[in-house]
């Protein structure tokens, strides 16, 4: 039975990123020349299971300087509680300010990488920097993870999404829908 009200109308195809960019905003720390830094990124793509991903970073950041020489980084998903201070690291540089220090931010060891994990985030995710053919043309860098961890005890396990237009959606209600999951047992 077809719906008769559903219609589709023209959206600008230079706004048409704000629908599919809504994957967790990411805050990435770097460190070098033994300083660690901080950066928001929104533009991210899951690039398969081991995890890999991809970022999006502009040579206009600081953070982009510590990522190509380093090559190493840490991606931290920040909670809902977190959202104003996050979009405030990505409104300011790491060239002149110490973002941990400013922003109340906790620096812990990593494992694998010199870049310090985001004690306050809900994950961290240790990566090396495994394929640069994109970042030529797309300022697209392939990650690998090859560490990762939760928070302890998080007060606030919500997640937050970029809209792209300055607005943010908070996680909703969770649905668990796992019995219908008939062919995903063993993922789940
Ligand atoms: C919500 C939000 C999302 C952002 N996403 C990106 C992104 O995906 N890629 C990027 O290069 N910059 C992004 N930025 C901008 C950087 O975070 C910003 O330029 C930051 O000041 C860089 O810090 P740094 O110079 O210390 O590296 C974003 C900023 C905000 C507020």
């Amino acid at each position: 039975m077809s719906d008769e009200t559903a219609r589709q109308i023209e959206f600008p195809l230079d706004r048409a990123f704000t629908f599919v960019e809504s994957g967790p905003v990411l805050l990435i720390s770097t460190r070098q020349h033994g300083k660690s830094n901080l950066m928001t990124v929104s533009c991210h793509a899951s690039m398969g299971f081991e995890p890999s991903l991809g970022i999006c970073l502009g040579p206009w950041n600081f953070s982009y300087a510590a990522l190509t020489a380093t090559g190493e980084c840490v991606v931290a998903i920040p909670p809902a509680s977190l959202m104003e201070q996050v979009v405030d690291i990505g409104n300011c540089s790491g060239e002149s300010m110490d973002k941990f220090a400013h922003f109340g931010l906790t620096e812990q060891a990593a494992r694998q990488v010199q870049a310090p994990l985001v004690a306050q985030c809900l994950y961290n995710l240790e990566c090396r920097v495994v394929n640069r053919t994109l970042v030529d043309e797309y300022n697209f860098f392939v990650l690998r993870g090859v560490a990762a961890w939760r928070h302890a005890a998080p007060a606030d396990t919500r997640s937050f999404h970029a809209v792209g237009d300055g607005a943010f959606i908070i996680d909703g209600e969770i649905i668990n829908l796992r019995q219908r999951m008939s062919k995903w047992q063993d993922c789940i």
